[in-house]
Order: C-alpha cells, then structure tokens, then sequence
C-alpha cells in the first residue's frame, strides 16, 4: 500500500534504544540494512528514549548521553538527516499520549504472555524491570509505529512478538473503531550475516564481548587478538577449519574479496592464526576509518548534532501530530 503522504513511497520506521555506543553487530545486522532502505523508502528512524527509561528508570543520567552516542554512530554510518527524519522519541511526546491511548485497548493477557517480556524478566538480573510501564513496552513501540502510519518496520528476529502485537493493538483499535484509522505494520526481515561476539557468543554488550564502531584501533587490534578461533587448530601445522572459525566470518562480513584467499591459507597451514588476525584487525582498522572521521568531526561540532535532533523533531512532530488528532478525535478526547 503506497502512502499519500509520500508521494507513493512505503513508510518505514525503526529505533534502537540508547544504552551506549553501537558495535559491530548493530551495524551489520540492522544499520547497513537501513542506510539502504533509505534509497527506497520514506524512513524514520528513532533513538527510543522513553524506552530505555523503562529499565534505566533507578539510574537514568546516562540515558542523554547515550542518545548522543547513539545518535553519533547512526550518523557517521550512513544514516542521512536530509533524507531520513532521525529524532529522539521523547522530542516527540505524541508518542506518550498516543500509548496511553493505545493501551485502552491492549489487554494485560496480551502483554503477560509475550514471550521477549517472560525470558527478560527471568533473564535480566541487573534491573528490576517489574514495573507497570516495562509489561506496556510494546504498547509504546505500537504507538511509534502507529503514529506514523509505517507500513514496515525493518527489526530482528528477537523484536518479532512485539510487531505481533502492534499488529494486534491495531486490528483491535481499528475494528473497536470500525474504521482503517492506523496502519497495521509489517515486518521487514533482512537476511544479515551473523556476527558473533570475540568470545563467539552472541555480540552484547552484557557480555562484554562487542567491537563498538567508535572503538579506536589499539582498542580493535587487542579485541581481534583476543578472538577464539579454530578450537581444533593449535600448532601452525594442524589444517584449520575456517567454516567454523569466527574469524574467518569476519572476513567474509568485512572484505569478502579476500575470504577465499583467509580459507585457503588456513586449511592448507600457510599461515597461522596471530598473522591471520593481525591481518584481520588491519582491515576492520580501515573498514572504520570513515566512521569514526566522521564520529570525531561531529563531535566537534555539538552545534551540528543538535540541529539534527531539532530539525528530526520538528519533522516527526508534523507527522505524529496529525495521527494523534485523528486519533483523539476518534475516541472522543479533545474536541466539543
Ligand atoms: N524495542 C526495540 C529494540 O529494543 C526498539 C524500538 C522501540 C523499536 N520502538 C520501536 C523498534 C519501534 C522498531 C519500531 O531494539
Ligand atoms: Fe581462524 Fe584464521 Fe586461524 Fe584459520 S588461520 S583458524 S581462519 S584465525
């Protein structure tokens, strides 16, 4: 379905919540995926504040920061501000009226047995998140996607159950109504490589494992040096085995041109795993050049971020501002 309002495009909207800088999985498993996205589509892209709060709420000095380290990466890997309305969740507090009234028509069955919010509970040990607003989590990431009547929202696996149940809230809210007042969202899934953390668990920053884009290149040369490899290759003469070596998947993310070339001499012992990684920490060293040129120009001028997050804000606020008053008028708020 095209979008009116943008001249036909598809609408799209997608966020990250500002828990600190971002790493290399961030990067290649959603803002490659967007910075391309942003050829095609009508793109929002949002630094979800109001949702790191819902965590964060008994420590919360950290969350402006973060937004600016968050907001730093998305710029300087591509995200475009002319192109792309990227702004800060809580510049836009539509969001928060429009999840009060979303959530009106959310009932709590949905929300208790959304299985991302049972395995956090269980699994999140450093912070109590058995608040009121952390069981709504979703009702608020429904009500960003709502508000702007997206179309798609580009997400992980992980994020699924909850585009569910925005779809859910919607249908609900739609037919309650019986009308198409919002825009049932989909899914965009994108087939991303897998980059696994130093440690070859899943890249997080909870386990410490992560290469952060902004990493300077001592900081890239020791994690690399740091990676397990091949657990069955100890001696320079034993044939490696780089179809399970993470490493070696780091080459084929990082400079595909040269992973033939990696395998080879790793099957054939030409060469042993310290120079494979020194090698490997050199082209990550040049592949976040631009980047983090890029990080260290605007982080010399703050003057520039700021108007970035003031010109997002006042786009999205158009936006948002709209559907929040067909919305208020629809169930009965606001208007005599
Ligand atoms: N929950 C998402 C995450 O943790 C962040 C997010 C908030 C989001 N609102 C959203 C993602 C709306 C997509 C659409 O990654
Ligand atoms: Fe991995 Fe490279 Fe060692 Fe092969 S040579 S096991 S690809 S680090």
């Amino acid at each position: 379905m095209g979008n009116a309002s943008t001249g036909g495009r598809q609408r799209i909207l997608s966020g990250m919540r500002p828990t600190g800088r971002l790493h290399l999985g961030n990067l290649v498993g959603a803002l490659w995926n967007w910075r391309m996205l942003q050829d095609e589509y009508d793109c929002f892209f949002m630094i979800a504040d109001y949702h790191a709060l819902m965590s964060e709420y008994e420590a919360p000095a950290d969350i402006a920061a973060n937004t600016r380290e968050v907001l730093i990466d998305f710029i300087s890997c591509g995200l475009d501000p002319a192109r792309s309305v990227i702004f800060r969740q809580s510049d836009v507090p539509e969001h928060a009226e429009l999840h009060l009234i979303l959530s009106c028509y959310t009932p709590i069955s949905w929300l208790e047995r959304n299985p991302t919010y049972k395995e956090q509970v269980q699994q999140l040990v450093t912070r109590d998140i058995h608040n009121y607003a952390f069981l709504g989590y979703p009702v608020l990431q429904t009500a960003d996607i709502a508000i702007y009547k997206a179309n798609l929202v580009p997400v992980g696996e992980d994020q699924l159950p909850h585009l569910e149940l925005a779809r859910e809230v919607v249908r609900r809210f739609n037919s309650l109504l019986g009308r198409e007042a919002l825009v049932e969202p989909q899914a965009k899934l994108t087939a991303a490589p897998r980059l696994l953390g130093i440690d070859r668990r899943k890249m997080s920053k909870s386990y410490g494992n992560q290469i952060d884009v902004a990493d300077p290149p001592d900081a890239i040369r020791k994690k690399v040096m740091a990676m397990i490899t091949d657990p069955l290759r100890i001696r320079l003469a034993d044939p490696g085995h780089p179809e399970d070596c993470n490493v070696c998947q780091y080459y084929k993310v990082f400079d595909p041109a040269a992973h033939p070339d990696v395998a080879d001499k790793c099957r054939n012992s030409k060469w042993g795993c310290t120079d494979c990684k020194r090698h490997l920490a050199d082209v990550l060293v040049t592949f976040l050049a631009e980047p983090r040129a890029m990080r260290a120009e605007l982080e010399a001028h703050p003057d520039r971020l700021r108007d970035i997050l003031a010109d997002g804000a006042r786009r999205a606020q158009a936006a948002a501002r709209q559907t929040l008053d067909e919305v208020r008028t629809l169930v009965g708020l606001g208007k005599m």
